[in-house]
């Protein structure tokens, strides 16, 4: 059902979360997260997203996960890359220049699959998510992630009983409720976006804001 919704936006073009450029919280708090370049970011459920290609231009190798095989092809396409083509148990995997991406479930990637990851970025993945997919998302992905792993998670707040997602509202107590175990968690922007968001406005949401969390893996 989860992956019929998917695959059904994409296959229909309903695909209203893409932007067509790079998120600007993460031009503008990534470069203090220092990593080193040549990294591996891991970006899940990661779309065509523009700002993978923004990671790469920053000298990072990108490791995405997708479910729509559709979404992984077009990336490459729009960028007039040809991606080797090979598949293991966490999917089918496209491979081109800084670039990974996994035809695949993202809580069914394993340890060793994300083990070289030195970041996770999170734009529109644990907010696509209804709450008991949250929970198992939290388990899988964000639970296998290494050691020191230090990344953003940016996620939206508003009245969810003035619309339904997704996108999803996810507050800071059910981000602390759901990766406090794993992650050290600081919220390091919130901004008011409702004015700019005319869907929601459209909708009669209320309020709306977006929150930049930095997160560092605990050892
Ligand atoms: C709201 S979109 C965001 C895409 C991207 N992060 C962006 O910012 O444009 C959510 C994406 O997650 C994908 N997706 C949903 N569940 C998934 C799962 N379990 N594993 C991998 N991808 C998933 C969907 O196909 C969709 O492309």
């Amino acid at each position: 059902m989860h992956a019929e919704f998917w695959q059904d936006r994409w296959s229909h073009n309903r695909i209203g979360f893409h932007r067509d450029a790079p998120l600007p919280l993460l031009l503008q708090h990534w470069p203090a997260l220092d990593l080193e370049a040549g990294s591996r970011v891991f970006v899940p459920l990661c779309g065509k997203s523009l700002d993978m290609v923004w990671l790469a231009e920053r000298g990072h190798r990108v490791l995405g996960v997708e479910l729509s095989e559709l979404a992984v092809r077009q990336f490459f396409e729009e960028r007039d890359l040809l991606p080797a083509i090979h598949e293991t148990s966490a999917g089918r995997h496209f491979v081109a220049g800084a670039y990974e991406l996994i035809v695949g479930d993202a809580f069914a990637l394993d340890a060793d699959v994300l083990a070289d990851c030195a970041a996770v970025y999170d734009r529109a993945a644990l907010i696509a998510l209804p709450p008991e997919l949250r929970r198992t998302y939290a388990a899988t992905a964000w639970h296998r992630l290494p050691s020191a792993c230090r990344g953003l998670l940016v996620t939206l707040e508003y009245p969810q009983a003035e619309k339904s997602g997704p996108p999803f509202s996810v507050m800071a107590d059910e981000v602390h409720a759901l990766l406090d175990d794993d992650w050290r968690i600081d919220a390091i922007e919130r901004r008011d976006i409702l004015a700019n968001e005319l869907g929601f406005v459209a909708d009669g949401v209320t309020a709306l804001s977006t929150v930049v969390y930095r997160v560092v893996r605990r050892g």
